[in-house]
């Protein structure tokens, strides 16, 4: 069987190839899936992608027309894939519902501390050559602040248990938590995790048309004044306009991020320097450090995530080639 994959990068394929148990013809593309490349898939069984890649009804159709009938993902969130037109077209669409949760968990812990603590603005004025100790840099403990999660599963729980193995409280709110989830963290309702948070992680999966800019200025004011956020889930649940107006005004002390709206036109390229990068938003933001602190989506980036990306991904194609189906199907 051939796959086309997508957006495969040159230290991932080793590993792609060692774990390659039932010898699929592999085709690597360094890029993400685009209008332009979609012709690297003519003549595969089937195409694996990852975020950002464009699997719009343009690319899903051709794909159709060459007769490809599966196009999987190695991500968690599927908000890239077209679910609509892939029902119409015959294409079954499947994804990794899970992979090694303490690697965004951790990035999450990260950010969050460095901003909370002050770690970022402490060292961008050192390395100016200013070693003076202002209010700027009074700082509270971990061990006596409250850090609420907005999305209590397999991240959220493991950022919890993070968190809580260095003393501070954890809040969650979920609408659906696990029974794990429960015995683990206090679930609250939003008001309430809001107003008593230093720090706010998100771990919510993004549902276009549906929680657009969930993080706004409403969500902003209810939280606790001087808080930390955290947004290692999809960069287009928040309102940067509101976040960069509260980090002014004092309601927001830190924002820390690894995901953008639009991001798919920043990933992977290399910019001359911050006026060239298109994204406008990114722009923003990374005027905006040390106050804000931007990563370029590499939360799964990590030995173990990428190891069951791609060891649940040749599964999902194994059970869909051998029995149509496969349990990580996603449906509209
Ligand atoms: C996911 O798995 O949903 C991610 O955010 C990582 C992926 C875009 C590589």
């Amino acid at each position: 069987m051939k796959i086309t994959m997508y957006g495969v990068r040159a230290l991932e394929e080793p590993y792609f190839d060692r774990l390659n148990q039932d010898y699929f013809t592999c085709k690597y593309v360094r890029e993400l899936l685009t209008h332009d490349n979609v012709v690297a898939a003519k003549g595969a069984d089937a195409v694996l992608v990852r975020g950002n890649c464009v699997v719009d009804r343009q690319n899903l159709q051709q794909f159709a027309d060459w007769g490809i009938r599966a196009v999987f993902t190695r991500s968690v969130g599927y908000n890239h894939l077209d679910l609509q037109a892939a029902a119409d077209l015959g294409i079954t669409l499947a994804r990794v519902p899970s992979y090694s949760p303490a690697a965004v968990a951790e990035l999450a812990l990260t950010l969050g501390l460095t901003l909370f603590r002050g770690v970022n603005v402490a060292a961008d004025q050192t390395r100016q050559g200013n070693f003076t100790i202002g209010a700027n840099l009074f700082s509270k403990e971990i061990r006596t602040a409250t850090v609420g999660i907005l999305g209590a599963g397999r991240i959220g729980l493991t950022e919890a248990k993070l968190y809580q193995g260095l003393g501070a409280q954890v809040f969650a709110y979920d609408p659906r938590p696990s029974q794990s989830a429960q015995a683990t963290m206090t679930i609250v309702d939003l008001p309430e995790l809001l107003a008593k948070s230093d720090i706010v992680s998100i771990h919510v999966p993004y549902f276009p048309g549906k929680n657009d800019n969930l993080i706004d200025p409403r969500f902003i004011a209810q939280m606790k004044s001087g808080a930390v956020l955290i947004n290692t889930a999809r960069g287009e649940l928040a309102d940067v306009t509101a976040i960069l107006a509260a980090l002014n005004t004092g309601q927001l002390r830190g924002y820390g991020t690894d995901v953008f709206r639009d991001e798919g036109d920043l990933l992977g390229q290399e910019f001359e320097g911050s006026s060239d990068i298109p994204n406008v938003e990114a722009r923003q933001l990374l005027a905006a450090h040390p106050q804000v602190l931007v990563t370029p989506h590499v939360g799964s980036f990590t030995e173990p995530a990428l190891t069951d990306m791609i060891r649940m991904s040749y599964a999902n194609f194994h059970d869909f080639f051998t029995t149509g189906h496969t349990v990580n199907e996603i449906h509209l």
